[in-house]
């Protein structure tokens, strides 16, 4: 059993225990990223018709990133910036001037003033709009950007207000799971795509009291070395590579856990169906799956984190509806039916999704950001 009660309270504690930036800040980086995609897109098509294909051949997009200029283009449509017609599509607005572009970025940039507050994360936006072409074109990566500087992954993962909280829950959840371990064995929680331990940090601290297995997996060897430096010696924890989409990563059956963290990262299987059958494989009967996950593809994130997420070459690896409209996060009904129909049951999720609640005032403030916490039960094999 997992005591609701305990995972919102601890969740609402972190959310409440740091800055929380207003939603003035949200709607600043929106107008400023809109306006950015709004003026690179018409630098590249600056005809009144224009059709995607030959804007992405003429502005020398990577053939990889050609879903992000539709989903720009879908995104400049519903502010009415563009209309479609059939295959072409015609602009409904003057572009925005430079100045006005950059004004919008230093708007937001002064409702963030500190690091750590959201500062890191609103200059990181700015300086990957301003490198629009180059992250186009493959000619930078959007890692160069991410990891100049720390200080933006640890907003990114750990003290924005929404990470708090879906940290804090996704720890109280993973801590209970091990709480009520027993039998000779010690209690023992997998976490995949562990990457830069946003959530690994806050979950060790949970359980420094428990003498548990720990295992810390992620694709990226990097992450591991770091994670070893980092949590040496803290509870029984081991690294390992794991790539959750390689078949033959699950072939020789890992050990067996009694909790998976799966912390943003399952948006990263090809086929989530598989995934979550994969992951029911290595739970015991009595285990428990804890996953943060995104439904809401922000503008900002449209502009940044989107181009991590294209795959190495074109072909899109997706094995569901992303394969064709370009997205990367389902919504959270479809996260959660996955787990459903693949051997889990679905307890509880944290805060509740808007989409399920009769008004928003009923959502939780954090909602508004569409991270969630899910977490499932093993069901009957
Ligand atoms: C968005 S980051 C989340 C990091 C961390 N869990 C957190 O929330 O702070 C996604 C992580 O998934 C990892 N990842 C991406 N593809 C993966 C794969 N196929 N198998 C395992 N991990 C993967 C990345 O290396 C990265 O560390």
């Amino acid at each position: 059993m997992i005591d609701r009660e305990a995972v919102s309270a601890a969740a609402d504690a972190a959310w409440r225990g740091g800055p929380v930036a207003g939603p003035q800040l949200a709607s600043a980086r929106d107008r400023a990223a809109l306006l950015s995609m709004h003026a690179a897109l018409h630098c590249l098509a600056p005809t009144q018709r224009f059709d995607a294909a030959s804007l992405a051949r003429k502005g020398g997009v990577a053939a990889r990133h050609a879903p992000i200029v539709d989903r720009w283009l879908e995104e400049l449509a519903a502010h009415d910036i563009v209309r479609r017609h059939e295959q072409q599509w015609e602009w409904n607005a003057e572009p925005p001037a430079r100045q006005a572009v950059d004004a919008a970025w230093q708007t937001a940039r002064e409702l963030a003033p500190r690091r750590g507050e959201g500062r890191a994360l609103t200059d990181f936006f700015a300086r990957c709009a301003e490198h629009w072409r180059e992250l186009l074109t493959d000619t930078i990566g959007a890692q160069t950007l991410l990891f100049e500087d720390e200080a933006i992954t640890t907003e990114i993962y750990q003290t924005n207000a929404a990470s708090r909280y879906t940290n804090a829950a996704a720890a109280e959840a993973l801590a209970q799971c091990l709480e009520q371990h027993h039998g000779p064995t010690a209690p023992s929680a997998l976490e995949i795509g562990g990457g830069m331990g946003g959530t690994t940090d806050v979950v060790l601290d949970r359980i420094r009291h428990l003498a548990a297995d720990y295992h810390f997996t992620d694709v990226s060897r990097w992450f591991l070395e770091r994670g070893r430096d980092r949590w040496a010696g803290r509870c029984g924890l081991t690294t390992g590579f794991f790539d959750i989409n390689d078949p033959a990563a699950w072939e020789s059956p890992p050990r067996r856990f009694d909790v998976v963290l799966a912390a943003n990262v399952f948006h990263n299987a090809h086929d989530p169906a598989m995934l979550s059958r994969r992951l029911r494989s290595v739970a015991n009967d009595s285990g428990h799956l804890v996953m943060i996950e995104t439904h809401i593809e922000h503008l900002p994130l449209l502009m940044s984190m989107r181009f991590l997420m294209s795959p190495p070459t074109a072909k899109v690896p997706f094995t569901d509806e992303r394969a064709n409209n370009g997205r990367i996060f389902l919504p959270m009904s479809q996260w959660r039916q996955h787990l459903q129909d693949n051997g889990w049951t679905v307890l509880d999720l944290v805060p509740t999704d808007p989409a399920e609640t009769e008004s928003d005032q009923l959502a939780h403030p954090v909602a508004r950001f569409g991270q969630h916490v899910l977490i499932a039960a093993a069901a009957k094999e």
